[in-house]
């Protein structure tokens, strides 16, 4: 069994103890393992690196990915599709294991209607993946999250200023609603739902006059002031899977704060930070979790498969059906939140 793994998309803690679990337990039943180079444009480019034990020893902590990973999208034109799916039979693999989001395992899913084995693990620090509670790399943004919390906490308090805080999370929430739960946050806006500016003005007020004097409000960098279509932004670039760059609603807010209340106000930008060093304990379970359980189920002839997460079980669930829609916030944990705010 000749066993192809790639790592796609934006990258995500815990990445490189996804492809050492999937190494060592496919050397257990004497699988050979070919890593991909840099997402699907490895596959369109035949870039590949050979994977055993001794590799991929110590990648365990590490941050990124060993294998490198792109936005490449193949299915963007008819001939990069063909090229891809003529490399996987060229390089003789019998299954491709793709760790990624729903671009990722969408390439997976198409794939796997066109006859190719394919395997999904899902990834992204945003965890909005359908049909598994939780992706790898989730817990380590939401403790860097904290982290940065706790410390802009001293500073604004100190300056009593309004701080704006954002974040990840293009369709959902989650980064934001867990960050700021733990960080003790007096506001937070998320994509799932529209905010009113004049309301997050009434409470950085409120809190300026009779409160301890300054105010933390998280943003999910895809969340908008109601009536606005589509995203605030500072640019139009796009990705070879049409997904326009974000980042700009901190520092509108923050604009807007200061004009609107008269309170000093300041914007951070988590951004990569969020994304960058160790995964966290947890992330490296789950990793190594969804690893195994990957190789396992090329063991037992299962595939176009996702592995997932319910509960505390690793489950298995159709690839199509993991990419069909997003992952929303689970609004009983927003309602939790939302008890701190003001
Ligand atoms: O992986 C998803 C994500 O974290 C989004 O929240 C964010 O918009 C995007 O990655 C940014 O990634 P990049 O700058 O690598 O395109």
């Amino acid at each position: 069994m000749k066993i192809g793994i790639l790592t796609g998309g934006g990258d995500c803690p815990g990445l490189n103890a996804v492809i050492r679990a999937v190494v060592k337990k496919a050397a257990y039943y004497n699988y050979e393992v070919i890593g991909i180079k840099d997402g699907w444009k490895g596959l369109i480019e035949v870039n590949t690196v050979p994977l055993d034990t001794q590799v991929v020893s110590g990648i365990l902590p590490r941050g990124g990915t060993v294998l490198g990973t792109s936005r490449t999208n193949p299915f963007k034109s008819p001939d990069t599709s063909e090229k891809v799916v003529n490399n996987i039979k060229k390089l003789g693999l019998d299954v491709l294991i793709a760790v990624g989001g729903d671009d990722t395992l969408g390439v997976a899913a198409k794939l796997f209607e066109q006859g190719i084995k394919t395997i999904g693990v899902p990834k992204t620090i945003d965890n909005d993946l359908f049909g598994t509670d939780f992706t790898f790399g989730f817990d380590t943004a939401i403790s860097i999250v904290t982290e940065a919390l706790d410390r802009l906490h001293t500073t604004t308090e100190a300056h009593h200023r309004a701080m704006v805080v954002e974040v990840m999370g293009r369709h959902a929430g989650w980064i934001a609603t867990y960050g700021g739960l733990a960080g003790g946050a007096d506001l937070i806006l998320i994509p799932e739902k529209p905010f009113e500016i004049e309301e997050v003005c009434d409470i950085v007020k409120k809190r300026a006059q009779t409160g301890r004097g300054f105010s933390i409000i998280v943003v999910a960098e895809g969340a908008v002031p109601k009536g606005i279509e589509g995203y605030i932004t500072k640019d139009v670039k796009r990705d070879a899977f049409g997904h326009v760059m974000l980042g700009g609603i901190g520092e509108f807010l923050a604009k807007e704060i200061e004009k609107k209340t008269g309170v000093e106000s300041r914007h951070v930008i988590l951004g990569h930070l969020q994304r960058g060093g160790s995964p966290t304990a947890y992330d490296r379970i789950l990793a190594c979790r969804y690893g195994v359980r990957a190789v396992e189920l090329i063991n037992e002839g299962k595939f176009g498969r996702m592995v997932a997460l319910q509960g505390n079980k690793i489950v298995d669930i159709p690839l199509e059906v993991g990419v069909k829609q997003t992952k929303t916030v689970d609004m009983e944990v927003y309602k939790i939140a939302e008890v701190f705010f003001g």
